[in-house]
């Protein structure tokens, strides 16, 4: 094997090998290149396509990213995946969704670096981005669709930086990492996407089951941000346009039942953020696009 090749094949079937799932990816397709995965995810759900369906490609041309943005990766080295799921809970608890999928690559590339015995910090910036040693591994992008209130269905869409080098980050090398460039090694993404999956099927029942408390301690436990002092861009927040375009500064006290970051000012008041993008003080935002 040449020694910057993937030690292993990422196809479907390779995958499919690896699965311990029930639910998820009962149909694994892999496409070279796209415009973007949750679209065709998207499609195959409104022509009744069974819930875990799995769609990757190894390169996407109008892959999107949160908050508008798009999401940019070189071919043939990440994991661009999108899921179909058919939840049953309200569609008020649809941020669960990004949360297990951020907490599922959070476990499996935790449980990765921990069996290779890689010394690393690993933790979740709010509200779903995976850092690697501070910086932006992966994101997730969850889409749902609704008919009289309830799902239609979720596309939930991860991007995960698997088999980059530092220099093929290019611009955003400050901001971004990989799996690669923290092992010193290529990693199998069969393998990898395997693990992601079999613990956001863990996850995923746990919603279904009603148990969002035991979801929302595993998050708070994971992530990076609480104590620390944050400056947030509050794009939820309806009062956003007026204020034309806030930013809370404070220190990340906790995260709500729904979701919200509670930020503490200096003025004292505990301020709720509801979507954003959080800096914590003195790193970047490790945004890919
Ligand atoms: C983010 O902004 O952090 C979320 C990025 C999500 C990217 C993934 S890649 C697979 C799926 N298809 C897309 O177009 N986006 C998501």
């Amino acid at each position: 094997m040449p020694p910057d090749s993937e030690p292993g094949a990422f196809t479907p079937e390779a995958i499919k090998a690896r699965l311990t799932t029930t639910i998820l990816g009962g149909r694994v397709e892999l496409h070279q290149q796209v415009g973007s995965t949750n679209d065709l995810v998207r499609e195959a759900a409104r022509q009744g396509a069974r819930e875990g369906l799995i769609v990757l490609a190894e390169e996407q041309v109008t892959g999107r990213g949160r908050l508008g943005r798009a999401w940019v990766a070189p071919p043939g080295c990440c994991i661009l995946c999108s899921i179909l799921l058919r939840p049953r809970f309200s569609t008020q608890q649809a941020f669960y969704l990004t949360v297990i999928a951020s907490l599922a690559i959070y476990r499996a590339v935790g449980a990765l670096l921990q069996e290779e015995q890689c010394v690393h910090s690993i933790g979740i910036k709010w509200p779903n981005d995976v850092l690697l040693n501070g910086r932006k591994l992966s994101g997730v992008l969850s889409e749902g669709e609704f008919s009289s209130g309830d799902w239609a269905f979720s596309v939930v869409g991860l991007g995960i930086n698997v088999n980059l080098d530092q220099a093929q980050l290019g611009p955003l090398a400050n901001t971004a990492t990989s799996v690669s460039a923290v092992l010193g090694h290529p990693v199998d993404r069969s393998a990898l996407l395997a693990r992601v999956l079999g613990e956001l099927e863990s996850l995923y029942l746990l919603l279904q089951n009603g148990q969002f408390g035991s979801v929302h301690a595993a998050w708070v436990l994971a992530l990076e941000t609480l104590g620390k002092h944050v400056s947030v861009a509050d794009v939820g927040s309806m009062q956003h346009e007026a204020r034309g375009g806030a930013r809370i500064e404070g220190r990340a006290l906790r995260v709500d039942p729904d979701g919200a970051l509670v930020v503490l000012t200096s003025a004292g008041m505990e301020q709720r953020v509801l979507a954003g993008d959080v800096q914590a003080s003195g790193s970047g935002n490790g945004d890919q696009h």
